[in-house]
């Protein structure tokens, strides 16, 4: 054999062999995939002639598949064809411990390798026992709520009041707090409420723990008057405004101090948001007997308290000859007084506490309105 047909030969081998050597057709991959999903990692090869193609977890250094057979007696491991030049290992069910690298391997000499990676996401979770659940604190008090979570990435805490409302943080007014702590000092009553830890991680879905934070404080109670007068036979709405945490017990009473109970004469109503709370006492019917001051008697288990307000009647006789002057008599207490001129005194028809059926509303007078009438003695 001729120099030259060897160089020929050769040539030709080299083009057959050489040449065309099996070769990876782009990179690794970095394939994510949340928890419980399907992965495929996808390796690509051509002139693969008889070689064949493995797939590896590197981790343990198992064999997965040979070429187009699952080797491995983990039922979730596949491997699939459909592109000639790919060879697909896919994953169902995807486990946390799944994740890590994977080769993919051509038994050549010597062997090449590609290496892939598999991360697993897993959606976020609140780690109870590591939480804050119901607090209790008083008034004045500090705080620090906690809320801790899994999930992979590790997930972020984003805490806010349920109503939305500002919190104050480390000397800040905000609607949002990021951190696993929430921290507050001297506690207002204010505060008092629903708090939300938020845990996200980019991997649907977001999950959220409500905290409930009580603020306990002692009863106050305020009635906004003093005074209120009524028409005989008429109604009167007197309101307490209470702030008290835990709900606190309310009465009412009129001068003898016994209890007042919800009847056709007494209506009573309480409504409750948060620790602000609104007693109402509906007296019916009013007379010169129901008179005189009421209480507003408010207890909860740190204290007690109350507030009183003085109820008068008016009586009223029109004039028709008058234009727009009306007489009035008032009586307060004992005093019955007949007034004749009273410009200055002002019907606030629309004031709440007035019932809306015309010819039959309540005025209501300030102490200094009252002063002012200048009420001459009664004879
Ligand atoms: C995959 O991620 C690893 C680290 O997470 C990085 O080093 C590598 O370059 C990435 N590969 C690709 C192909 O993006
Ligand atoms: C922050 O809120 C408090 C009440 O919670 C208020 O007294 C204060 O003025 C607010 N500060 C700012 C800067 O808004
Ligand atoms: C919040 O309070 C907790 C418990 O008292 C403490 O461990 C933590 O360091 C505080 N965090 C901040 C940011 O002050
Ligand atoms: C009672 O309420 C009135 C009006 O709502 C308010 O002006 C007053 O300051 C309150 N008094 C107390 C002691 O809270
Ligand atoms: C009083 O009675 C009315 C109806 O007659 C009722 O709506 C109200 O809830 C009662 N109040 C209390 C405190 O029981
Ligand atoms: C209102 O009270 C008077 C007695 O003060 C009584 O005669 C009258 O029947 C009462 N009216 C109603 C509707 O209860």
């Amino acid at each position: 054999m001729s120099v030259y047909k060897f160089i020929i030969l050769a040539f030709l081998f080299y083009i057959i062999y050489a040449k065309d050597e099996p070769k990876f057709l782009g990179p690794g991959t970095n394939v994510t995939v949340v928890v419980g999903r399907d992965a495929s990692l996808i390796c690509k090869v051509e002139n693969l002639h008889n070689y064949k193609v493995a797939w590896l977890r590197v981790d343990t250094q198992t064999i997965l598949t040979i070429g187009p057979h699952v080797i491995t007696k983990n039922h979730r491991v596949g491997i699939t064809r459909g592109d000639p030049q790919a060879w697909t290992l896919t994953l169902r069910d995807v486990r946390l411990s799944d994740g890590g690298n994977y080769m993919c391997q051509v038994n050549t000499d010597p062997m090449i390798t590609q290496t892939h990676q598999l991360q697993v996401f897993v959606p976020p979770d609140i780690v109870d026992s590591g939480s804050s659940s119901e607090v209790i604190i008083h008034e004045g008090d500090d705080v620090a709520l906690h809320c801790s979570a899994s999930g992979t990435p590790l997930p972020t805490i984003t805490w806010r009041r349920e109503d939305s409302t500002e919190m104050r943080i480390e000397g800040q007014n905000v609607t949002k707090w990021r951190g696993v702590w929430l921290n507050m000092t001297s506690v207002g009553r204010e505060v008092n409420g629903a708090f939300l830890c938020i845990a996200t991680n980019g991997v649907p879905p977001s999950v959220s723990k409500r905290i409930l934070l009580h603020v306990l404080c002692a009863p106050t109670a305020n009635i906004s008057q003093k005074m209120i007068g009524g028409y005989i036979g008429d109604s009167i709405l007197l309101q307490c405004r209470i702030e008290a945490n835990p709900t606190p017990n309310v009465y009412w009473s009129h001068i003898d101090e016994n209890k007042l109970l919800n009847n056709s004469k007494y209506q009573t109503s309480i409504t409750s948001n948060s620790y602000k709370h609104t007693a109402t006492l509906k007296i019916n019917n009013v007379s010169r007997n129901d008179i005189g001051p009421y209480y507003c008697h408010v207890e909860n288990s740190l204290g007690s308290t109350l507030d009183d307000i003085t109820v008068y009647t008016l009586v009223t006789t029109t004039l028709k000859s008058t234009t727009n002057l009306m007489e009035t008599a008032v009586s307060a207490s004992t005093v019955s007084t007949t007034i004749e001129s009273y410009a200055e005194l002002e019907m606030k028809e629309n004031n709440p506490n007035h019932f809306s059926e015309e010819d039959n509303f309540v005025a209501v007078l300030s102490q200094h309105q009252m002063q002012s009438l200048d009420l001459p003695p009664s004879s």
